[in-house]
C-alpha cells in the first residue's frame, strides 16, 4: 500500500467520495477529525461504510480514538464485526500499547466468528513525548502489527510547541527525531514505515517534495488528508520504470560474475547492500501490484 487517505467517519460526503479517490486505503477516521459530540454518528458512518462498501476498492481501515479516552472500547466494538483490514491506533506508547488492543480485537473477532488476527493494527507512534522513548518496543508485539507511522502536530501540540517547522519550511529537531526514530522503529519490527501527512494540501510542490524524500528514506506509503494528494504519492511510491530496469541490471551483474561480492556496473561500484536494495525494489514493485 502507497496512500492511505483520512476520511472522517461522520462526514457521508466525504465517505462517497473517498472510495474513488485512487487511495490504497481509506482511514475512516473516529479520532481528531470528528467532534466530540459527533463520536458516536461517525462510529455508525464507519460501520455502514463497512458493511456496503466495495471490499475490492481501497482497503478499509478504522482510526480509533486513544487508549488514554474513555471512547476506544466503543469504537472497536462498534467496527469490529464488519472485519475492517486495520485499526489505527494514535497516540501509542509503545508496543504495550498494541498488545491492549490486539487482546479487545482477539474478543470482539471470537464474538463475530472472525478469524484470530484477521484484523491487522498499525499506530500513530510519535505523538507524545513519551512515545519517543520507545519506537524500539514494537518488535514482536503483535503478529497483527504491519506498520508505523508518525505524526507532527500532536507531538508538536504535546511540546507547546509554537510551531514544528522552520522558516524554510523544514521540520525542526524534535518532529525529524520522530520520523527517523519510526522509519527505524518500523525496520526493526519487521514492519512498514509510513510517513506522515502533508497538511498544506493545496501545495503540490511542497507534497512531491516531502514524499521524494520519504521515498528516499526507506518509507513506502504517506497518509494524505486530500484526495487531491493521493496521485503524487501513488506516483512517487510506484518505482519507475528506469528505477526497475536499473535494479534488473544490478541483479543481472551479480548473476553474470558468479560468486562474487563485488562487481562494476557503468564505472560504479556495486556490492551485495547494493544487490539487496535492487532485490527489494523489485519486491516492492510486485507487492504493489497485488494491493
Ligand atoms: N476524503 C474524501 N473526500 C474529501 C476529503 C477527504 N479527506 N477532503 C476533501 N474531500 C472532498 C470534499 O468533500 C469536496 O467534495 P465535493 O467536490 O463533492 O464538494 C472535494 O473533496 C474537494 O474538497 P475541498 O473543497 O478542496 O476541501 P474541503 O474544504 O472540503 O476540505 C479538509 C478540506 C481539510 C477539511 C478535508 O480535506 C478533510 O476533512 N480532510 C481530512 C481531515 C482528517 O481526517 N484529519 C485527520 C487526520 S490528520
Ligand atoms: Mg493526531
Amino acid at each position: 500500500m502507497r496512500s492511505f487517505l483520512f476520511v472522517p467517519a461522520d462526514s457521508d460526503k466525504k465517505l462517497a467520495k473517498g472510495a474513488s479517490s485512487g487511495a490504497d486505503a481509506l482511514i475512516l477516521d473516529l479520532e481528531d477529525a470528528v467532534a466530540l459530540s459527533n463520536k458516536e454518528a461517525a462510529r455508525r458512518g464507519a460501520a455502514d461504510y463497512l458493511k456496503s462498501a466495495d471490499r475490492n476498492g481501497p482497503k478499509l481501515c478504522v482510526r480509533m480514538n486513544a487508549l488514554d479516552t474513555p471512547l476506544w472500547r466503543d469504537d472497536l466494538k462498534a467496527v469490529a464485526a464488519h472485519a475492517p483490514h486495520a485499526i489505527l491506533i494514535p497516540k501509542t506508547i509503545s508496543g504495550d500499547c498494541v498488545k491492549k488492543v490486539a487482546h479487545a480485537l482477539d474478543l470482539l473477532e471470537a464474538e463475530a466468528g472472525l478469524r484470530t488476527d484477521t484484523i491487522k493494527l498499525f499506530c500513530v507512534a510519535t505523538e507524545t513525548a513519551a512515545s519517543m522513548f520507545n519506537l524500539g518496543t514494537y518488535a514482536g508485539s503483535s503478529p497483527r502489527l504491519f506498520a508505523l507511522t508518525w505524526g507532527a502536530e500532536d507531538l508538536a501540540a504535546a511540546l507547546a510547541a509554537r510551531d514544528n517547522r522552520d522558516e524554510t519550511g523544514a521540520y525542526t529537531g524534535p518532529y525529524q527525531m520522530a520520523r527517523t526514530l519510526t522509519l527505524l522503529g518500523a525496520v526493526a519490527a519487521g514492519v512498514s514505515p509510513v510517513d506522515t501527512i502533508y497538511k498544506d494540501f493545496r501545495d503540490e510542490a511542497g507534497l512531491e517534495r516531502e514524499t521524494r524524500a520519504a521515498a528516499r528514506d526507506g518509507f513506502t506509503a504517506k497518509m494524505a488528508i486530500h484526495p487531491a494528494q493521493i496521485e503524487i504519492i501513488n506516483r512517487i511510491f510506484t518505482p519507475s520504470e528506469e528505477d526497475l530496469a536499473h535494479a534488473r541490471a544490478v541483479i543481472d551483474a551479480f548473476d553474470k560474475a558468479g560468486d562474487v561480492g563485488v562487481v562494476a556496473l557503468d564505472g560504479v561500484m556495486l556490492d551485495i547492500p547494493h544487490l539487496k536494495q535492487a532485490r527489494a525494489l523489485l519486491a516492492r514493485a510486485a507487492a504493489a501490484k497485488t494491493i
